[in-house]
């Protein structure tokens, strides 16, 4: 198994590379990241390439043994090129040029920077394609993170107007699906569409989501042009990836992916002001998405934190235990390398408070001695480990067109598409039920339970294949807002949820969008909900129940008479609608009921402890994880009968095991 560093050899004297190396060999690694931000070094001056330092950097990284992934620097294009083509710059929403002086400044749609990059890329390619120390290549770092997703400016423009001539072909396609005629926005000539910088309201919300769709793809065309302009040159050993963030940018990583070997993740389950972590589940949540980026396949986590980041704000310092929690996470749940982020935190710079396992003094510390209990700890298996596979029962439906549509419309400010998503998957979690992200073209058939939550933004094609799984005995979970708009963005006219108001047998004719710290909430009238209460936040969809049976209803007592939560009977499977947003052990009270019901081994564990299983055609693989900082927990074994060994021990455990705080283990078993 792969395990590195992030490493930035410019960035320190030559004379200290060996210390760094030799320490770096000590601690057991055997992968190091280097170059992605180094545009400015190689080619100091256009057209003229200096490769002396990193060819320094990658022979002595090789006489140590060490593995390298080399990083296409263009997220940091240099001073003497935006002298030269001021025009690459990004222009945000308020029509402002992006200037230089830290990273991610410059758009996608500009035909200079695409050439330049080219140009850099391919230099690279062609003096590092075949070096033996260099086993992959990172394209870019982090696409349109940091607000770099959209940009606004002329060459923007031009390139959004080619893609809608693509995407509808006539101005009559576009104006009639997009419904111009509204405030009188019907275009006659492409060069009037504008991109959408601010106005005195909002803009009209399908050119808003056409213009995410279209960001989207400028950035997947530009990672294509990097990618295919290095299998030109380099050996076929090496392999092309790209390390994604999934925070709801203008980004599709699962068609980004399409060019890429694998993906990679930058792991940061705390960053800058934040005064705590995110949740296990939250954190879950993004490892599920890099599995489901490739149709299930192994990820890198191309930076996994090391310690406490930020710019000018920094957050909570990670304790004792967080880096070998967070890696033994992130492995039980697809990634099959880790590479720490970074060797060693900068002296100058943005990121001087960006913390790795070196601190500033250069010197092994708490976190250096850490890294080499996790490097240690794995050796035994870990090579084992990351073969067997992550099997899920459920399905959780994720489109990042879904998600910027309602980025464009969030309807309450109680909304925020994350926290939502969560809300309908921390339960799953909780009861330590696997969950797949799937995007609607996978094979539902596997699944015993799909959860589509919050579903605004529908596609006919998914719909379809949810009424068909559903017809042969499956089960799909439906939350508020579902079935409101079509592709275009454009609203039903059918009665809502819209074209899936058949398999969910109801129709919704009044809901509400609960604002500041309005609630409202909901009583269950049936088991399992029976007697229980609960308070809803966000929205409410006021059901009508036409032939599915009525589990909650709403205390409101102008609404009492809807239905907050129905079940249908379809074909020969289930639709479940959660018209509201409802509170987390109510639904985890729900949701033991329908895995009951359809056969989901159910696990409940305190919720800071998380278990995950990944199997074998021989083995089966348990990680015990606690999140927890105050305290330790025994937890009761899942599925026994056969007791568990613990890998690292080769303890034999029939029940239950003490995980302390902060504590991970993985036990094993024969099949
Ligand atoms: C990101 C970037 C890195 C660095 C770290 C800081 O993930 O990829 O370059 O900025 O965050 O935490």
């Amino acid at each position: 198994m792969y395990i590195g560093v992030d490493y930035y050899p410019e960035q320190w004297p030559k004379e200290r590379w060996n210390t760094d190396l030799e320490l770096m060999q000590q601690l057991g690694i055997n992968v190091i990241r280097i170059g992605e931000f180094a545009w400015g070094l190689i080619e100091p001056e256009e057209g003229t390439f200096d490769f002396s330092l990193f060819d320094e950097a990658l022979d002595l990284m090789y006489e140590h043994g060490f593995d390298v992934v080399l990083g296409t620097p263009t997220a940091t294009p240099p001073a003497w090129l935006i002298e030269k083509y001021p025009d690459v710059l990004p222009v945000d929403k308020y029509g402002r040029k992006i200037g230089f002086g830290a990273r991610r400044h410059y758009t996608v749609n500009s035909e200079v920077y695409q050439c330049l990059s080219k140009k850099i890329v391919q230099k690279m390619g062609e003096h590092y394609g075949h070096h033996p120390a260099v086993i992959g290549w990172q394209t870019d770092n982090e696409y349109g993170h940091e607000q770099s997703d959209r940009s606004y400016g002329e060459y923007d423009k031009q390139a959004f107007h080619t893609w809608l001539q693509k995407k509808y072909g006539t101005l009559d396609e576009l104006n009639e699906r997009w419904g111009t005629i509204f405030w009188s926005q019907t275009y006659t000539k492409w060069c009037q569409i504008p991109v959408p910088t601010v106005v005195y309201q909002e803009h009209n919300p399908s050119l808003l989501l056409d213009f995410d769709r279209f960001c989207a793809d400028a950035y997947t065309r530009y990672n294509k042009l990097q990618v295919d302009t290095l299998r030109e040159s380099i050996s076929d050993r090496q392999f092309i990836t790209h390390n994604f963030v999934y925070t709801g940018l203008a980004i599709d990583q699962l068609d980004m992916a399409k060019d890429l070997d694998f993906i990679s993740f930058d792991n940061y389950p705390v960053w800058g002001g934040l005064a705590e972590p995110i949740t296990p589940a939250a954190i879950a949540r993004q490892h599920d998405l890099c599995r489901g980026t490739k149709d299930g396949k192994n990820y890198w986590v191309m930076e996994e934190l090391s310690g406490a980041q930020g710019w000018s704000q920094i957050g909570y310092l990670p304790r004792p235990g967080h880096l070998k929690l967070w890696t033994y996470q992130a492995i039980s749940r697809g990634a099959e390398a880790i590479v720490y982020f970074r060797w060693r935190a900068a002296r100058y710079g943005t990121e001087q408070f960006c913390h790795g396992i070196l601190d500033h003094d250069g010197k092994p510390g708490r976190k250096y001695a850490e890294v080499k209990d996790v490097i240690a700890s794995l050796a035994p298996f870990a090579d084992k480990w990351i073969t067997s596979k992550v099997q899920a029962d459920v399905a959780f439906y994720h489109d990042p067109e879904n998600d910027w549509a309602w980025q464009i419309q969030p309807q309450s400010d109680q909304f925020n598409y994350i926290n939502e998503c969560l809300r309908f998957y921390a339960p799953a979690h909780d009861l330590n039920v696997q969950t797949d992200m799937i995007r609607g073209h996978e094979d539902f058939s596997t699944y015993k339970v799909i959860i589509v939550p919050i579903y605004f933004l529908t596609k006919k094609h998914v719909n379809d294949r949810l009424k068909d799984y559903v017809k042969r005995g499956g089960t799909v979970i439906f939350t508020y807002r579902t079935g409101v708009k079509n592709e275009d963005n454009v609203v039903t006219d059918l009665t809502l949820p819209g074209d899936v108001a058949d398999m969910a047998g109801i129709s919704i004719r009044d809901y509400e969008s609960l604002r500041e710290q309005k609630r409202s909430s909901i009583r269950g009238i049936s088991a399992p909900l029976l007697t229980h209460t609960s308070p809803v936040h966000v929205w409410c969809d006021y059901i009508e129940a036409d032939s599915a049976e009525v589990l909650a209803v709403y205390e409101d007592e102008w609404f009492s008479d809807k239905a907050a939560i129905t079940k249908n009977s379809y074909g020969n499977g289930h639709v479940y609608y959660i018209g509201c947003g409802v509170e987390h052990d109510f639904l985890k009270r729900l949701y033991i009921d329908i895995f009951n019901n359809t056969g989901i081994a159910v696990h409940e564990t305190p919720s800071n402890i998380e278990v995950i299983r990944r199997e074998t055609s021989s083995h089966s693989y348990l990680t015990v994880l606690n999140h927890g900082v105050n305290q330790g927990y025994d937890v009761e074994l899942p599925d026994q009968g056969q007791p568990w060994k613990d890998i690292e021990t080769g303890k034999i455990y029939d029940r239950n095991v003490h995980v302390p705080r902060l504590g991970c283990l993985v036990c094993v078993r024969d099949k």
